[in-house]
């Protein structure tokens, strides 16, 4: 959403909020050297890891890993969307519309989806007086036949699309909307004879909330089984797209934080269900496999999910997928195993709450549930066993704590019939991180060991740089000069730093809240994590001089790789280049390492040597 609002309004309304206050209005902070510290609002903790800084204007968790600017911080703390938590803090900061309608862009925006919202809100107050009044009868006994109350139907706003082409669009033209306003926003749709129908007939409806209870899409079910798709859903539109969404996320939000965690679902009337016999935590996912941004939107509200899909889709592929985003966003994935061809609702009108508890009681981590399947496959060969291991990897890197990967590793290893060892070099090899070798104490390999101090170091010396850099952004050119992006092996450290250099180049601002807005959104959380960070750097030509070493050092390597290549090839003019390139590397290490500072010109020759 950031990109139709004027940047220059957003930097102002950044310029005049001040984060500690802002922060502390949530948070009790104390001051500790340059920044202040509290309990993390986004995680349940006892020693404060939740740090402030003033001068950064931005916040971090060093336990939970969040982190951003004010924006992002009232975004978070308030469950906002962009706009929202932009208009909040103007206000605070006492701007106010005349500074954005300066940007007839915007303006123009926010109108079209105004409308949209407008139209929304009509077409609900449609539906649910349809469903409710004289003609809902139909709608009223389809939903007593499945057992839905009335009060849970009310909860969820649940409506009737009467069966007439132009029932919605009649109410709608009378209250002067056009039927081109309902065709653009999924309302209606034209038929192939150029005729503008209701988009939704004969269907008992189901609106899709946003977090904050704003109607942004339908979905509608045949009450009759010839007529087809069982379910019709709204089309896209610029409120509407199903990735963002989570259906019933707005009537759960509470019960999911009260719970602790939520339960999601594939069907509405899964969901519907749930909430009817008192599980008011799930969620449903709108009929596709579960997408980054709903698990974002999730994450905010909780750190544990238990999924309850029907039993012939949670082995697929594409939900292994949407289970593995959530289990890389850092949460707790449970299984819960449903009887053979029940979905939740069948399940729970079948064999009643105590029975979803109990299954829930036994659902298994997302890694054993994985694990059970690939077993009962059946791994015979050295391939299977090899295929099964490389499915779980991805499982067993997102364990976090060192018993939990032991003991991930002890399981993956029994499942999948190959040792220990080897599962543990290839979880190794797989997250190529630091993280690993450091954590996993029980690896005694000093080559291990060497990488891990040696990727520590060049984060900390990526990080002594890039904090140079904020204060003294003359020294870019020496950088750039040394390899520039090339030097950082992090990604966040090598996102930062790119964002430095453009906005550098742009002549913008370069204070890290304006920079925020540059970063990609995965960069942001370990970019605040590097700017707010306070462990004394080296002096930055010492990181520099680090960076550069290294970079050399993994060049010659890549070069001895295209040598040997080159030789196995017999393509002699090829062999002859990379041995040139070669000593040419050498030297450069030589003399790097004797004097720690080369002449102006070489360096850079180094660092392209091999594009
Ligand atoms: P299911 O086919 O499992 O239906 O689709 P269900 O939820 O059990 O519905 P009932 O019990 O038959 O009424 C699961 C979800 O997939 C989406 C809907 O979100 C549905 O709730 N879906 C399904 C569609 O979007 N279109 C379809 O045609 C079918
Ligand atoms: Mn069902």
């Amino acid at each position: 959403m950031r990109g139709y609002v004027p940047p220059e309004f957003v930097k102002e309304v950044l310029d005049r909020t001040d984060i500690v206050a802002l922060v502390g209005e949530y948070v009790r902070l104390k001051r500790q050297g340059k920044n202040y510290v509290g309990l993390c609002p986004f995680h349940a903790e006892r020693t404060p890891s939740f740090t402030v800084s003033p001068e950064k204007q931005f916040f971090y968790c060093f336990g939970c890993g969040v982190g951003g600017d004010a924006l992002k911080f009232l975004m978070l703390q308030e469950k906002l969307d962009f706009l929202e938590a932009l208009e909040r803090l103007a206000l605070r900061a006492g701007l106010s519309l005349p500074s954005q309608s300066r940007d007839p862009a915007w303006l123009a925006r926010r109108r079209e989806l105004e409308e949209g919202e407008e139209l929304n809100r009509l077409s609900l107050e449609f539906f649910t007086a349809s469903l409710w009044g004289e003609r809902g009868e139909p709608a009223r006994r389809y939903l007593e036949e499945r057992g839905v109350s009335e009060e849970i139907a009310r909860r969820f706003s649940l409506g009737y699309a009467p069966p007439e082409e132009e029932a919605l669009l009649r109410y709608l033209r009378a209250r002067g909307i056009t039927k081109e306003a309902a065709v653009k926003w999924g309302l209606a749709s034209r038929t192939s004879a150029g005729r503008v129908v209701d988009r939704f007939r004969g269907r008992l409806i189901f609106p899709i909330f946003d977090p904050q209870g704003k109607v942004v899409g339908f979905g509608g079910r045949a009450l009759v089984s010839y007529l087809q798709p069982k379910y019709l859903n709204s089309p896209e539109t610029p409120l509407f797209n199903k990735r963002n969404e989570l259906y019933g996320l707005y009537q759960a939000k509470d019960a999911i934080r009260a719970a602790g965690f939520a339960v999601l679902v594939e069907g509405y009337l899964d969901a519907i269900t749930l909430h009817q016999f008192g599980f008011g935590y799930a969620v449903a996912s709108l009929g596709t496999s579960l997408t980054q941004e709903q698990v974002r939107l999730l994450s905010r509200y909780t750190g544990k999910v238990y999924i309850a899909y029907d039993s012939d889709t949670a082995g697929e592929a594409a939900t292994w997928r949407g289970l593995d985003i959530l289990a890389g966003a850092g949460l707790e994935v449970l299984v819960v195993e449903l009887p053979q061809g029940k979905d939740p609702d069948e399940f729970l009108r079948a064999l009643g709450p105590a029975a979803w508890e109990a299954s829930l009681a036994s659902a298994l981590p997302l890694l054993e549930y994985k694990g059970k399947k690939l077993m009962a496959g059946g791994l015979v060969t050295a391939r299977d066993k090899l295929k099964a291991l490389r499915a779980l990897l991805p499982n067993l890197a997102c364990l976090r704590t060192l018993p939990e990967r032991e003991e991930g590793i002890r399981l993956v290893s029994r499942i999948t019939g190959l040792s220990w060892e080897v599962v543990r070099d290839e979880l190794l090899r797989f997250t190529g991180e630091e993280e690993v070798t450091t954590r996993l104490k029980s690896d005694k390999s000093a080559k291990n060991k060497h990488e891990a101090l040696e990727s520590r170091a060049c984060f900390a010396a990526e990080r002594g740089l890039l904090q140079a850099l904020f204060c003294r952004p003359e020294i870019l050119a020496e950088v750039e000069e040394a390899g520039g992006e090339e030097l950082f092996t992090h990604p966040p450290c090598r996102a930062v730093y790119s964002a430095l250099k453009e906005a550098l180049a742009a002549g913008e601002d370069i204070s890290p809240t304006h920079l925020a807005s540059r970063l990609p959104e995965e960069a942001l959380d370990a970019a605040a994590g590097i700017l707010v960070g306070e462990e004394e750097s080296p002096p930055w030509k010492d990181c520099l001089r680090f960076l550069r070493m290294n970079l050399v050092r993994q060049k010659r390597k890549q070069l001895a790789g295209k040598l040997s290549l080159a030789e196995a090839r017999g393509d002699e003019e090829e062999v002859r280049r990379c041995l040139e390139e070669l000593q040419a590397l050498v030297n450069l290490e030589r003399k790097g390492g004797e004097r720690g500072n080369e002449r102006k010109g070489e360096p850079s020759r180094a660092a392209r040597v091999s594009e």
